[in-house]
């Protein structure tokens, strides 16, 4: 088992390293252990019964010699005994509990469900699938242990980070963490290229500004105010504004695929937010998977562009904008 909580992370090298949980009685399939001890008395077998319930008991019972027809009684008997323990909440014979990390699930699942992205373009079934989304959407902060943020720490001066990444894991197939946002930042416009993508709010609320790509083969592009320098029109792209939407810690995650959501903006409101991220496959530069940035234009003559139309200007990385690291508080994922 490899403990993937190491910090070396592409995705931070994109966003954040750039800038300052008894068992049922299988009364069918005994096992030849469990039909002895074989001569104990009705009376006998009653006492143990009462004095010790437990599903080894009720099993010696069933198949004790002399006594199968009342021992079945008893075997009857014992059920009872213990159904009614189990609804006074006392513990009989518990069934084993799933204490594994919710966290730890969703990167299991995570693995699943995007391991054949790196290597098919168009997957078979919708990424992610609905076992993933389930568990991601029953995230909460106290699952990472995190402690939401309060609106304002005088530590929190000019100088610290506006937005912090928790790294928690990062595979060929897909990258996780979590992102802090101080009260009024954002993540600046960017896009994830040949990527799919998932964001759950962990506490805070978030909006998300959500574009698509447009083919700008043969299009002019309009007039803009301020008017653009010829050397910038390379950088223009043709987009289409999806949607906006407000995310909190109940909300489904907020999906986003190579082909649709792309590039988002994503804004906290009325206070500190954090969300977990999951990118798949990961950034990574030299696969042409890097982040890049990008400006909302404005029309010089609004209404003059088509209405689903939204050109965006390729920027450097915003120099308000910079990603802080912090260690991840919450259960070790490993794979
Ligand atoms: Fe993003």
């Amino acid at each position: 088992m490899e403990s993937l909580s190491h910090t070396s992370s592409r995705t931070k090298a994109r966003l954040w390293g750039e800038g300052p949980g008894g068992r049922a009685l299988p009364a069918s399939s005994p096992s030849p252990s469990s039909a002895s001890p074989g001569h104990r008395s009705v009376t006998e077998a009653a006492e143990a019964l009462q004095s010790s319930v437990s599903v080894r008991t009720v099993r010696s019972l069933r198949f004790s010699r002399g006594a199968s027809g009342s021992a079945q009684t008893l075997v009857s008997s014992g059920w009872t005994l213990q159904r009614k323990m189990i609804s006074r909440g006392q513990s009989v014979d518990r069934m084993p509990r799933d204490r594994t990390p919710l966290i730890q699930k969703i990167a299991k699942q995570a693995f699943v469900c995007f391991k054949h992205c790196l290597t098919q373009a168009v997957p078979d079934q919708p990424l992610p699938d609905q076992h993933l989304i389930s568990l991601v959407t029953a995230l909460r902060a106290t699952d990472l242990k995190l402690v939401p943020r309060k609106s304002s720490r005088p530590e929190e001066g000019a100088q610290s980070p506006p937005v912090t990444y928790m790294h928690i894991c990062e595979t060929p197939e897909f990258s996780m963490g979590v992102f802090l946002l101080r009260a009024g930042s954002s993540i600046p416009l960017h896009d994830h290229p040949g990527m799919n993508g998932m964001i759950k709010v962990l506490y805070g609320k978030l909006n998300v500004r959500c574009f698509d790509k447009l083919d700008s083969d043969g299009t002019t592009p309009p007039e803009f105010d301020p008017a653009l320098p010829p050397s910038q029109v390379p950088s223009l792209c043709r987009s289409t504004l999806r949607c906006v939407s407000e995310y909190s810690a109940d909300s489904a995650p907020c999906l986003l695929t190579p082909q649709r959501d792309n590039l988002h903006q994503i804004e906290a409101l009325g206070g500190p937010a954090a969300f977990l991220d999951i990118l798949a496959p990961p950034y990574d530069p030299d696969n042409n998977r890097d982040c890049h940035y990008y400006r909302v234009l404005q029309p010089s003559a609004p209404g003059s562009e088509s209405p689903e139309e939204t050109w965006l200007l390729e920027i450097p990385q915003p120099e308000d904008f910079w990603c802080g690291g912090q260690a991840y508080p919450g259960p070790p994922v490993s794979m």
